[in-house]
């Protein structure tokens, strides 16, 4: 194989999604990472990373996200060269947009290509789950699936590893909310506790089985009243100020449902695209912040497919 740069977008996702803590994930079209690679010799090594929270990511290959998946998916293949990687970060760190997740997917994905793609759905998303789980304080790969296979994903077990993707509601709008909060995964997960009551176990259950039916039918009145969440948002509010006041300013705007994405910081906002406005939305939202002296970033986008070449 040449030397050739090759470049992949890894989109953000948002995870959770209400009631599926570890399991539910979904692509965003905006923001993502910028990862490119080249084949060299042996070893991975980053030459270049830039993009918001750069300064704070490391280029060391054993603490890297990008180097780690590629590590795992070059030993899964059986090849033995190495990768120079350029990033180029689009998702800060910290967001809870998947941030680390992008980045581990891009390296994952590129190292598929570059082996010419031997490893199977499953495998893939495993071998950037790794990275999480050294970066993150625990192997979760709810942000790896979407950003790799695209779509709405559903992690069905984790051993063995099985993890399926469905394509979500064309008409399903998503406002991203984005205060100037930095929270690390590996903090928001000491506060979950480690295990649940059984009535929270079957109100989960429930709320998760019809959130993905109503993702794969596309009754978005379904996914309104799914979005319920015993386990993620009611242990971490106290990390984002404003959380509630933020939701519900997005909800009085018509929004389906709000809540927080991933370990947060950021308020996602579902809508329906043909009788709803994202931009209202976006800015009820940034103005609960604004009054707390918290300057917001907002897209207003669709659900995204996975990594890809550009
Ligand atoms: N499911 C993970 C968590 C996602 O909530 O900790 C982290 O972005």
């Amino acid at each position: 194989m040449s030397n050739e740069w090759i470049k992949v977008a890894a989109p953000a996702t948002t995870s959770n999604i209400g009631p599926g803590f570890d399991t539910f994930g979904l692509a965003l079209k905006e923001p993502f990472d910028i990862v490119e690679g080249r084949r060299i010799d042996s070893g991975l090594m980053i030459s270049e990373i830039t993009g918001p929270g750069s300064d704070i990511i490391p280029t060391d290959p054993e603490k890297n996200s990008v180097c780690i998946a590629a590590g795992e998916v070059l030993r899964k293949s059986g090849e033995d060269f190495g990768i120079e990687f350029r990033i180029k970060k689009g998702i800060r760190p910290g967001s809870g947009l998947g941030s680390s997740g992008a980045s581990a997917s891009g390296g994952a994905y590129l190292a598929h290509l570059m082996c010419g793609e031997k490893l199977s759905d499953n495998d893939l998303v495993l071998c950037a789950a790794k990275a999480e789980g050294v970066t993150s304080g625990g192997l979760h790969a709810d942000n790896v699936a979407p950003s790799l296979l695209g779509g709405f994903t559903v992690i069905r077990s984790y051993d063995p590893f099985d993890v399926i993707s469905i394509n979500p509601p064309e008409n399903l709008g998503v406002v991203v909310t984005l205060p100037e909060i930095y929270i690390e995964t590996k903090e928001a997960r000491k506060v979950i506790p480690a295990e649940v009551p059984l009535n929270h176990l079957v109100f989960h259950v429930g709320n998760a089985s019809c959130l993905t039916y109503g993702m794969a039918t596309g009754d978005l009145d379904l996914i309104r009243r799914s979005i319920q969440d015993l386990v993620s948002e009611p242990n971490r509010k106290n990390l984002v100020p404003n959380l509630k006041e933020a939701e519900e300013a997005a909800l009085s705007e018509g929004a389906l449902a709000s809540f927080l994405g991933g370990s947060g910081p950021c308020i996602m906002s579902f809508y329906d695209k043909t009788s709803g406005n994202g931009n209202n939305i976006a800015e009820s939202v940034k103005s609960v912040f604004a009054h707390a002296d918290i300057k917001c970033e907002t897209w207003v986008t669709v659900c995204g497919k996975g990594c890809r070449r550009i």
